[in-house]
């Protein structure tokens, strides 16, 4: 998709805050720090409009991004990092999340980013789990390719796959946001969730 707009239309913290267009949605999710916010640039072409870090914790609300008058991708806060693990949980307990992915008719498609170096942790197998028992359909994205040497990939994509103990309709990805790798194809697998 070539995309000419892409713009922060809210940072929503409730639902009475989530745009009413009914626009289909594209949402994140993974541990802190995987590289959500980086997938979302990288596929749009921004460096920064995602806000990024180095440090986890980083974005911290559900933020809805207008790609060309056409969909939303939908960046949220990760799981899964000790300092930051109070205020998620918070975030669960106070229903944020579990608000917005149990709720919301028009999420089309939610993308679980793993780090393609590590075994997805307890708290990925969870929130894989949570996206099947709502019925939400899934792309898993096995990301930060470029840290491991090629070839490795087989081995750690299959680890990816049984760890998280993947329904056999359900698709990987491996895909880096420091050289695009991948880019094309993930691109080509969210377009039958946009129209
Ligand atoms: P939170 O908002 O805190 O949940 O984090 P996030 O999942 O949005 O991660 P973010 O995109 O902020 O990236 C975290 C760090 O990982 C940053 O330093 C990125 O530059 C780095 N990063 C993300 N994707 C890649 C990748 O594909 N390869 C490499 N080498 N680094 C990456
Ligand atoms: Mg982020």
């Amino acid at each position: 998709m070539k995309v000419n707009k892409a713009e922060i239309v809210i940072s929503a913290v409730s639902e009475k805050q989530y745009p009413n267009d009914k626009w289909p949605e594209i949402a994140l999710a993974g541990r802190s720090n995987v590289g959500k916010s980086s997938f979302i640039n990288k596929l749009i072409n921004r460096k920064n409009l995602a806000r990024t870090s180095s440090k986890p914790g980083k974005t911290q609300t559900l933020n809805f991004y207008n790609i060309n008058d056409l969909f939303y991708f939908v960046d949220v806060p990760g799981y899964g990092y000790a300092k930051v693990s109070k205020k998620e949980r918070e975030k669960w307990g106070g229903n944020m999340m579990e608000e917005y992915f149990s709720l919301r008719d028009t999420l089309r498609l939610t993308v679980l980013i793993v780090d393609i170096r590590h075994q997805p942790t307890e708290d990925d197998r969870l929130m894989y789990d949570f996206l099947k028992h709502y019925e939400i359909p899934v792309l898993v994205i096995a990301t930060k390719l470029d840290k491991i040497p090629k070839n490795k990939r087989d081995t750690h994509l299959k680890r990816v796959i049984s760890t998280l103990e993947m329904d056999e309709d359900d698709a990987v990805l491996s895909f880096s946001a420091e050289t695009s790798e991948g880019k094309e194809e993930v691109w080509s697998y969210l377009d039958n969730f946009i129209k």
